[in-house]
């Protein structure tokens, strides 16, 4: 907020000739302004005042290291700002402008302002928006404008976005309708004979060949740059264009991506960003970003799409993979921002290594799984999940309630655990019964929570499941570690655990395979009779034995 908590009354302009030159005129007397271009609405002011210019880095909560675009309506005021300007330079001024390019060039000395964030080069740009260049002529200097977001959100295409984001913190935005192009410009870098793409834009790598056959594609465009890493282009840092929903790109076709996303459902809500018509093949909520294999249309979309995402109230959204030539170029680096470079191949998904942790009840899986979790394993908890899949409304608790009658219901529709637990921890067959339904849910929600784990690039899992192998979820596992202790350690924690009779536990024990069961199926097992410096090291032991075998599966 303004110094003073005074609150600024923000107008939108509809560009007629008068508001063009009043805005024009706040623009001279040190203002700022909103303002539309073909690419993304601006959030301009005199480029040679610095005060001015600060405002902007304050409004937006810009970081200070990184640089603002000048914008001038005419190719002559290039020279106010750059030492010289190289034949290169000239050649993509004259074949682009006005038009979603901009350059960037060794800076005068003249020109010390703040718009470069300490750099000893400036970058320049004249668009093709007629009510930006009318403005900028208007105002008799040159404007530096980065897109009119608040710092971090996707930037405004509609002036609608722009008043999303800046109501009460600037006086005047200017209505220029939708940005056509719908992605910033294209920034480019400069030298004797080749050009350096820093920002793929809406002007696309082809056509700057046209220009000079020897283009480049900076460090940062396509790949997530380490904090420390020197960037040429500042931006290029920071985690832009992202809305608040976790984005993942799904790479696939469309039926890859509709079981994908189904399939993650279950875990929670998730939404997608989908291509034009394609929003009916699923079942989730979506947002559409333009037509399929068609940059333009999805580089027109993207922005408000991602906007939009926020909108629909879902914990993850996932995306179409765009089209990734001519402007879909741009379309492609931005949502690879989104998404924080989270990107999944349908066809050959990132698999961790996944260890299954089994064992009976009370012989202390616990303890072993959170040495796991020390050890950077993601730990996923089947037993929380096989609450997940009878959680009221779930699909598998009315399958129970259809084979075991409405007893194992509340009168508001939730499971009655202890009367379910009555019926089967002291009928085998009952038990059994109840497996054969509810297991295939729970190895669902265990392979849907494993993808995710996959999404967010973990490399190690563990699956603690005390039905591994009844489940079948061992075969989703690189190996098995069983945990064993003696009957009475078991006994002794059980009825400490869940505060159950001598005799209900006892049962409970009863209606376990024996231990033979779990020796027989698991690659390794770890005894936890209650010595932890005696589990340390069995634990130890296993994991050396683990690491091993990870690395004969990645050789
Ligand atoms: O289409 C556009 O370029 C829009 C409209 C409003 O013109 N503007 C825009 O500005 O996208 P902004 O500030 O959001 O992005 C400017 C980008 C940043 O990535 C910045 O780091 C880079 O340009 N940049 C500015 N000056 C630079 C310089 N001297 N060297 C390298 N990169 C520079
Ligand atoms: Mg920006």
């Amino acid at each position: 907020m303004e110094k003073g908590k005074k609150e600024i009354k923000t107008r939108i302009y509809v560009p007629s000739k008068k508001n063009i030159a009043h805005v024009a005129r706040l623009l001279r007397e040190g203002e700022v302004a909103a303002i539309p271009t073909e690419t993304v609405y601006g959030l301009a002011a005199d480029a040679w005042n610095d005060a001015a210019v600060r405002r902007i880095f304050e409004i937006k909560g810009r970081p200070q290291d990184n640089p603002l675009i000048v914008h001038i309506s005419h190719i002559s005021q290039m020279t106010q700002f750059v030492m010289s300007v190289s034949p290169l330079a000239k050649a993509l001024a004259k074949r682009f402008w006005p038009g979603p390019l901009t350059i960037v060039q060794r800076k005068s000395d003249r020109f010390c302002t703040c718009v470069t964030a300490g750099l000893d080069t400036v970058a320049i740009r004249m668009p093709s928006h007629p009510v930006a260049r009318a403005i900028i002529s208007a105002s008799g200097t040159a404007l530096a404008a980065p897109s009119a977001n608040l710092s971090g959100k996707p930037s405004p295409t509609t002036v609608q976005h722009v008043y999303e984001d800046l109501n009460g913190k600037v006086r005047a935005i200017v209505d220029g309708g939708k940005c056509e192009v719908g992605v910033e410009s294209t920034v480019v870098a400069v030298d004797a004979d080749s050009i350096t793409v820093l920002r793929p834009g809406g002007i696309t790598v082809e056509q700057l060949k046209e220009v000079c056959p020897n283009v480049k594609i900076a460090k940062g465009v396509l790949e997530h740059l380490d904090e420390r890493e020197r960037v040429l282009s500042p931006g290029m840092k920071y985690k832009h264009y992202a809305p608040k929903t976790p984005v993942v790109i799904l790479d696939g076709d469309l039926t890859q991506f509709s079981e994908y996303v189904e399939k993650q459902s279950r875990l929670g809500r998730v939404g997608a960003m989908v291509f034009d018509g394609e929003t009916g093949s699923l079942a989730v909520p979506c947002v559409s970003y333009g037509v399929k294999e068609d940059g333009l249309s999805e580089a027109a979309g993207l922005f408000r799409a991602l906007r939009a995402a926020d909108e629909l109230g879902v914990s993850r959204v996932y995306a179409r993979m765009p089209a990734k030539d001519g402007v879909g170029f741009a379309v492609y680096n931005r949502l690879l921002r989104a998404a924080a470079f989270h990107v999944v191949d349908l066809d050959a998904p990132h698999k961790p290594f996944v260890v299954g942790l089994t064992g009976q009840t009370g012989a202390g899986k616990s303890t072993v799984s959170a040495y796991f979790a020390k050890a950077h394993y993601v730990v996923i908890d089947c037993d929380r999940l096989a609450r997940t899949a009878v959680e009221k409304g779930a699909p598998a608790l009315a399958a129970i309630a259809e084979e075991f009658g409405s007893q194992v219901l509340h009168s508001d529709g939730s499971l009655n655990r202890a009367a379910l637990g009555r019926l089967v921890f002291s009928d085998k067959q009952a038990l059994k019964r109840l497996n054969e339904i509810e297991l295939p849910y729970i190895v669902e929600l265990i392979q849907a929570k494993l993808s995710l784990a996959a999404e967010e690039g973990a490399r190690f899992v563990l699956l603690d499941a005390p039905t591994l192998f009844e489940s079948g979820a061992d075969r989703l596992c690189d190996t098995v570690v069983c945990v064993t202790a003696e009957e009475s350690v078991r006994l002794a924690r059980i009825k400490a655990r869940d505060g159950i009779t001598d005799e209900d536990a006892k049962n409970r024990l009863n209606a376990q395979q024996p231990e033979e069961f779990y020796l027989q199926k698991s690659a390794y097992r770890i005894v936890n009779n209650g010595s932890e410096e005696a589990l340390r090291q069995e634990f130890d032991k296993i994991m050396q034995s683990l690491d091993a075998l990870r690395r004969e599966k990645d050789a």
